[in-house]
């Protein structure tokens, strides 16, 4: 039997922790969506079968290689398989999981993290009761140095008693150091890069540094790729994940135009 059917059953986030918001992701496409499901059946075959919860976070090389897009949809995916999953936007210099999913970006972790609020707020998505999400907050100054803080670490630990799967949306790692500053909490990483956007070099630095930080890797995401040309990042020594064909709304509408 695979992971997914081995994970427990978590308890309920505890009353008044959560406020109900009329937002989830956006319908993916049936092509997509096949796409995230294979993601998300190569996860359990890469991750511990023990039944704990699981901490993923997703990052990439560059900017607006699709990292809360696939954090995104791939929570998705997975919170339709009977389990909880949380998306924590650690991205605290250009948030935009809130914006993404139409929920108020703060107050969020970077509140909860300087002190500012006891609890951080988790909202619970309509468009599926076992998607749950915390927004990045106010930017502070520091946000490398609150993602790696005690209070971070113990928080993640805490919340993994609510949750099977949370997923922690990243910074690019050849900018700033936030994702490896996060490692210690982490299962392990899945770097996103997107075809005919991302350079090789950029590529190569990323891995370095998460080699040289002793990151575990656990695949990476070909955003938006043409089939044909897939092949060009296999062989990298990376676990190869499938394409994310994911179309986003603005695409369908220049489309149509
Ligand atoms: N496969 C795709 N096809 C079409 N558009 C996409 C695809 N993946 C992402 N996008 C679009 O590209 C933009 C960047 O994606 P996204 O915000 O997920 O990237 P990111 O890596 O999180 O960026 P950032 O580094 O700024 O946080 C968004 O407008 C998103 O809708
Ligand atoms: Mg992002």
């Amino acid at each position: 039997m695979g992971f997914f059917a081995n994970i427990k059953k978590k308890r309920n986030i505890k009353k008044g922790n959560e406020s109900k918001q009329n937002a989830g992701p956006k319908a993916l496409k049936f092509a997509a969506k096949e796409q995230y499901k294979q993601i998300r059946e190569n996860l359990s075959f890469l991750l511990p079968q023990d039944g704990n919860s699981v901490v993923i976070g997703v990052t990439s090389s560059v900017r607006s290689e699709g990292k809360s897009t696939t954090a995104i949809n791939l929570a998705s995916v997975l919170a339709e398989k009977d389990c909880r999953v949380l998306v924590i936007d650690a991205d605290l210099r250009i948030p935009t999981v809130a914006k993404k999913l139409g929920i108020e970006r703060t107050p969020g972790l970077s509140n909860f993290l300087i002190g500012q609020l006891e609890k951080a707020p988790i909202y619970g998505l309509k468009t599926n009761e076992k998607l749950f999400v915390i927004p990045s907050g106010d930017i502070p100054p520091n946000p490398s140095e609150l993602l790696g803080s005690d209070r971070m670490a113990a928080f993640v630990e805490k919340l993994k008693e609510s949750f099977d799967y949370i997923l922690i949306d990243t910074p690019p790692v050849n900018l700033v150091s936030d994702a490896l500053a996060l490692s210690p909490v982490l299962n392990g990483l899945i770097v996103v890069t997107r075809e005919s956007f991302t350079e090789k070099r950029e590529i190569k630095r990323c891995f370095r540094q998460l080699q040289l930080a002793d990151v575990k890797v656990l695949g990476t995401v070909l955003n938006d790729a043409s089939g044909g040309r897939a092949k060009k990042y296999r062989g990298s020594g990376y676990n190869y994940y499938r394409k994310a064909d994911y179309i986003s709304p603005e695409t369908k509408q220049k489309k149509k135009d």
